[in-house]
């Protein structure tokens, strides 16, 4: 099925930009800013190099959900999400869901106001909150990550 292939290979590009970016931020950009001297100083860059990630974020989460509804519907697969073994289509469904509300709704209308007001009273706190924020979202993605490639290769662990 030619469609459902190219369905796939869009889908893992689409992850690849999108918790790959999440990995290097996490694993990489926050522990080197952990050592600027400043706190203020910390929060700022952050704000530089997640403005440009939020574009990346956003476009490739609308192409791995998109790609992903049409993988369900070119294999019939709506009754997966009736069955345990499948839990791995949940969890790509709701870390989807996390990252488009947050990147849609709750970082530009209500985080971002409150970080840049939390970086000026408390910007510890603020990097923070940031650091532990990443590390969820992260930990969240690698879990669906191994439950997907495992599944959708056969091995529904029970
Ligand atoms: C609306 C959200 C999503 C939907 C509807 C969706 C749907 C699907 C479907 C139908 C498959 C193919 C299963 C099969 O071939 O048997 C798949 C595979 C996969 N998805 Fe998703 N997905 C979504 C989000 C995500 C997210 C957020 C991640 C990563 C965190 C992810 C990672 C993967 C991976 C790694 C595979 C395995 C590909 C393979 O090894 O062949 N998906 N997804």
């Amino acid at each position: 099925m030619i469609g459902l292939e190219i369905g796939r290979i869009i889908h893992i590009l689409g992850v690849v930009f999108w918790i790959g970016g999440v990995a290097m931020i996490t694993t990489i950009i926050l522990p080197a800013i952990k050592k600027f001297k400043s706190a203020e100083e910390r929060v700022e860059f952050f704000e530089k190099v997640e403005r440009r990630f939020k574009i990346q974020a956003r476009v490739t989460t609308m192409v791995t959900g998109l790609s992903g509804f049409y993988m369900i519907s070119k294999l019939h697969a709506w009754s997966w999400f009736l069955d345990a073994s499948y839990w791995w289509m949940w969890a790509m469904v709701i870390v989807w869901l996390i990252f488009t509300v947050m990147l849609f709704i709750i970082e530009p209308f209500i985080l971002k106001n409150k970080l840049i007001e939390k970086a000026k009273t408390d910007p510890e706190g603020a990097f923070k909150k940031i650091q532990t924020m990443h590390a969820h979202l992260l930990w969240i993605s690698l879990l669906t990550i191994i439950g997907a490639v495992a599944g959708a290769h056969g091995w529904l662990f029970f």
